[in-house]
């Protein structure tokens, strides 16, 4: 394993743990609004914290890009940081949530870890050597039509009206052409699982680069493409992604493209 990748691999099972010690005492956890329907809770700051610390006592110099704390260093190397992707689920006590460390070097991504503390699975890729879950390999699914496939996906739930009846729109299709839709909560373990095979594509509008680095960077090691919702390569700026086998990528571009607003296509 890549140094830089096992330094990641660490400091996300630790804050996985750390997020696990506490699950039996959500109503004691502070949480604060950052904007309608976006919750920051102690536990995600603490977390994020711990990371932070653990990356730092190896490389010192390298730089963060952390959902709670904001960007910090100019460096080479940059850890983009999503300390508990599906704070939302893990405040229910809805066992669906992750961490999502990613290592990009000179703006290319090179390293991703996505560890799910619930299940204790470990997602891990670096460019060129492939990724793994729990030490074997993955590969993404291949079904063939977007009939027998299975889609996540997450709802828009921002201040954003002008692309929820875009997104409504696509879902229905998606909910009428395919053999079911997911909306488990957490967008980095939702494309772990493209990276897996066990969903065969997913869209979102509207991400931020935490939440899809080490994903996309795992699903296109894994044989499969991501791209924004115009087929193009503007999802790490846009936020806006499609991601899937190939085969079915292609298939839920063609689905998306006639709900496209002029904003959304960029
Ligand atoms: C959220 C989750 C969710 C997605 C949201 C994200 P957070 O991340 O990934 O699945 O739909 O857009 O903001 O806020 O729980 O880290
Ligand atoms: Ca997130
Ligand atoms: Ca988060």
């Amino acid at each position: 394993m890549h140094p830089l990748l096992n330094i990641g691999v660490r400091a996300a099972r630790r804050a996985g743990d750390l997020i696990i010690r506490h699950i039996n005492q959500l109503d004691a956890i502070k949480v604060d609004t950052k904007g309608r329907n976006d919750f920051v809770s102690e536990v995600d700051r603490m977390a994020e914290d711990d990371i932070i610390q653990t990356v730092r006592r190896s490389y010192p110099d390298h730089a963060f890009l952390a959902e709670e704390s904001g960007a910090s260093g100019d460096a080479e190397f940059v850890w983009i940081i999503d300390p508990l992707d599906g704070t939302t689920n893990f405040l229910h006590g809805f066992p669906v949530f992750a961490v999502s460390i990613a290592v990009m070097q000179r703006g290319r991504l090179e390293h991703g870890v996505i560890y799910d503390p619930m299940r204790q699975e470990l997602f891990t890729c670096s460019r060129g050597t492939g990724a793994t879950v729990d030490g074997r390999k993955m590969r993404v699914s291949d079904t063939r039509v977007l009939a027998s496939s299975l889609i996540g996906t997450g709802f828009p739930y921002k201040e954003d009206p002008e692309s929820l009846d875009p997104y409504m729109a696509m879902l229905r299709d998606v909910i009428c052409q395919t053999a079911g839709a997911r909306r488990p909560g957490a967008a980095a373990l939702d494309l772990a699982y493209v990276a897996a095979g066990r969903l065969d594509g997913f869209w979102e509008i509207g991400l931020n680069i935490w939440d899809i680095a080490a994903g996309a960077l795992m699903i296109q090691e894994c044989g499969g493409i991501v791209t924004d919702l115009g087929g193009r390569d503007g999802w790490q700026q846009s936020g806006n992604i499609v991601a899937g086998n190939p085969r079915i990528h292609e298939a839920l571009l063609k689905l998306i493209e006639p709900h496209l607003t002029p904003g959304l296509r960029r």
